[in-house]
């Protein structure tokens, strides 16, 4: 006997399963098919989940876009909006609530929707949301992210955002989950089944929803014109692209985590829309390789984390440029480079040892830096996205060479279903 959820439980026998309420009534079964494949739960020739999820994340980005837009006019069109447009063009602030790497996606999140569709966003931690008492107003949407749809932190934040009448869109990556299930509104993720704990393709397909759900507000708000929309578009498209050949940087990087792993303590570093994915980093790292870690915005390091700074210390600094496009002509990249670069002097100087991420072969960066790796050149947006993959194999290749159990890490689970 397995219990459900508080109402109901399940009985396995031989030959049968079936669903009871506490007062012994049966549950009627429903039969739903999962679509799912055999192979997608295997590891593929791969040493590890983990690292066959890194690479997949390409393709589930494009599996992510498939119905998303609209080839024909090439333009965003998300059809789980269709019905809510009304509603979503008087949409005045959301609340964006998730747990773990869920919640750094959020993160980027708000500088997406901010900056595509003018609409203030908040993020909070689902096991916080509820105890601040939210001010939500009628024109409120509270924004839930969950690869699983079953955190119980991030289910008991869409209760209370139910509680005050506020619609919820889900963002989530397993269909019929409990989350999918009590939500107004679902964009799912295409991933496909993720099953190292350390989550990657959940993330980046995050990202992705994110980005085309920031479009479309912006187009029914009127704060993004159809041009603007169609670059984003058009820009996004490029991405699984990009991913493979962000991926291509592997060996390079298993060889560079032979010395990146003797270090103890780990710091990243990023601004603006890219601050978000030093935590991610950070928590990848911490995660499955149980070094100790922390992502700061870089600006914040003057305040008491530059005390940490010594040999034994390594800093990542995250300093992509970015092309400029309509809606982000000067994404203050210059001024954001020029500022990440005295942070790595002022690092440099204190003897901390020092890998930055840059775009492409830039030449400066690399000079000042111990340790170099370039992404491809691409947009404002897109960068966080870009970044992260580098992040993801380094927390893999330093676990790897520390022997830990990667997809089972310690005293973890894939998901958390207790507050
Ligand atoms: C657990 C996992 C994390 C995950 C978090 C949120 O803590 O170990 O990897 O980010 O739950 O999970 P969710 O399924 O809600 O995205």
């Amino acid at each position: 006997m397995i219990y459900l959820n508080d109402e109901e439980y399940v009985v396995c026998r031989k030959k049968q399963v079936e669903i009871f309420s506490f007062s012994g009534k049966p549950v009627p079964l429903v039969i739903k098919t999962i679509e799912w494949t055999p192979d997608q739960m295997e590891k593929g020739g791969y040493q590890h989940f983990m690292l066959k999820e890194i690479y997949e994340q390409g393709q589930a980005v494009s599996n992510t876009l498939e119905n998303k837009i609209d080839h024909v006019q090439g333009i965003v069109n998300i059809p789980e909006l269709a019905p809510h447009f009304e509603k979503l063009k008087q949409v005045s602030s959301i609340s964006i609530v998730a747990c773990g790497t869920a919640r750094h996606a959020a993160l980027v999140g708000k500088y997406y929707l901010e900056k595509f569709a003018r609409v203030a966003a908040d993020v909070d931690f689902g096991s916080e949301f509820r105890y601040r008492d939210p001010i939500l107003n009628p024109k409120s949407w509270t924004l839930l992210i969950s690869q699983s749809g079953e955190t119980a932190d991030t289910l008991a934040a869409q209760k209370e955002s139910k509680l005050k009448g506020v619609p919820s869109l889900a963002i989530c990556n397993v269909r019929e989950s409990t989350l999918a299930r009590e939500s107004d509104v679902v964009i799912y993720t295409q991933a496909g089944p993720e099953i190292g704990v350390a989550s990657t393709k959940a993330f980046t397909t995050q990202l992705v929803v994110l980005y085309l759900f920031a479009v479309q507000l912006g187009l029914l708000k009127g704060s993004l014109s159809e041009q603007q929309a169609r670059e984003l578009t058009s820009e996004v498209q490029k991405l699984p692209f990009l991913i493979e050949n962000t991926l291509a940087m592997e060996s390079k990087i298993e060889k560079l985590c032979t010395q990146l792993q003797k270090k103890n303590f780990f710091f990243f570093l990023g601004r603006d829309v890219n601050y978000p994915i030093a935590l991610e980093g950070s928590l990848k790292l911490k995660e499955i390789s149980y070094a100790h870690a922390e992502g700061y915005p870089a600006g914040e390091i003057k305040h008491g984390p530059i005390a940490l700074i010594e040999k034994q210390v390594a800093t990542l600094i995250l300093s992509p440029q970015a092309l400029s496009t309509e809606i982000n002509p000067d994404p203050m990249s210059a001024v954001i480079y020029e500022k990440m670069m005295s942070n790595l002097q002022e690092i440099k100087s204190r003897g901390g040892m020092i890998l930055s991420i840059g775009s492409g072969e830039d030449k400066k960066l690399q000079d000042q830096s111990d340790y170099y790796l370039g992404i491809p050149k691409t947009t404002w947006a897109l960068n966080p996205i870009l970044l992260t993959l580098p992040l993801q194999m380094i927390a893999y290749h330093i676990a790897v060479g520390r022997g830990t159990d990667v997809d089972k890490p310690r005293n973890l689970a894939k998901s958390v279903t207790v507050e």
